[in-house]
């Protein structure tokens, strides 16, 4: 019976780790980093962000999923965007794309080969997840009548 509250709860815990980690990577660590051209200062941090970090986006991707389902049980319409809480997932699902797309790409194609002369390319990765991330928590207010609605 209480299973929408506390599914909403674990959906808004894992968002303050998912950004708020993202903002203090992006703010703090990244800076640092990006002065002492040292890979390794980001290396650390992300160690140590990951393990906290990964869970929390999975939980935040089913616990949308599941949301998502509730509010608007038609998947369908999801994707044609057709009623105002179907345009909001749609906007999430879309942001979802880009945060993975950016992460295996970073994952793949930047960290194995990660240098001084490659930490910038991470660094416009690192902004861009973190804009996103932040795009998630302003998407995901505008259900209830926040900016976008
Ligand atoms: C890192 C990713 C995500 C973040 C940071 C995030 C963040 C948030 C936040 C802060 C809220 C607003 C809570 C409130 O009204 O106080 C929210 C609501 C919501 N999110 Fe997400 N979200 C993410 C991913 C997703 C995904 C992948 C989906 C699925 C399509 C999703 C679906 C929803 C839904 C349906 C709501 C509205 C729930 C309601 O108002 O009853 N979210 N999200």
């Amino acid at each position: 019976m209480h299973t929408y509250p506390l599914v909403f709860f674990l959906h808004v815990l894992a968002a303050t780790v998912w950004t708020g980690g993202h903002l203090v990577l992006a703010f703090t660590v990244l800076p640092r980093a990006l002065r002492a051209r040292d890979p390794e200062v980001l290396l650390a941090f992300e160690s140590g962000f990951e393990r906290i970090g990964m869970p929390a986006l999975l939980v935040q991707v089913v616990s949308g999923l599941w949301l998502a389902h509730t509010l608007v049980p038609d998947v369908a319409a999801w994707f044609t965007a057709s009623n105002p809480p179907a345009r909001l997932i749609a906007c999430k699902l879309a942001l979802l794309a880009i945060t993975v797309l950016t992460a295996l790409d970073a994952r793949l194609r930047i960290i194995p080969r990660l240098s001084a002369q490659t930490l910038p390319a991470l660094a416009h990765r690192v902004y861009l997840v973190t804009l996103v991330s932040v795009l998630f928590v302003l998407v995901g207010v505008s259900f209830r009548g926040g900016l976008l609605a």
